[in-house]
């Protein structure tokens, strides 16, 4: 066997065997960046169910640190809705009125429907919304 012949011989090898290791290196940044895919879009509880009902509202910072507030549909489908109460027209913080059903910010009387919709005053857009479940006894919202 001639010295180029061992060579390529020796490269071909060190790369079969290397081959494995490659790829499950590469199996595993998948697996981890998949796991993070899904973490960013999980569900994080933000109260009970009991004291949904008992208060009329949950608010929370529970998702990622924003400020929202989840209701239950007054439509009585007994889905749950969650919005930011961060007013969009200065960024007051937002409460929900349940005998008015509405959302009312205290510093320029801006209203919002139950969904973050406007329903009065300079709030210039919607609130953002989330989706939300309730699992169990506990209500959650979407990150
Ligand atoms: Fe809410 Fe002005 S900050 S209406």
């Amino acid at each position: 066997m001639k010295r180029r012949d061992f060579n390529n011989l020796l490269g071909l090898g060190l790369l079969a065997s290397s081959l494995p290791v490659a790829i499950a290196a590469c199996q595993s940044d998948t697996a981890s960046s998949s796991g993070d895919a899904a973490g960013s879009g999980s569900f994080v509880p933000v109260g009970t169910v009991a004291d949904l009902d008992a208060q009329g509202s949950l608010t929370s910072e529970a998702v990622k640190g924003k400020k929202l507030a989840v209701i239950r549909d007054p439509s009585g489908s007994g889905a749950v809705l969650a919005v930011s109460t961060v007013c969009t027209h200065a960024g007051c913080t937002v409460a929900w009125e349940g005998g008015q059903g509405l959302f009312v910010c205290p510093c320029h009387g801006g209203r919002f429907n139950p969904d973050g919709t406007v329903s009065g005053g300079p709030p210039p857009k919607p609130l953002t919304s989330f989706e939300a479940k309730i699992e169990g006894e506990q209500v959650m919202v979407k990150a």
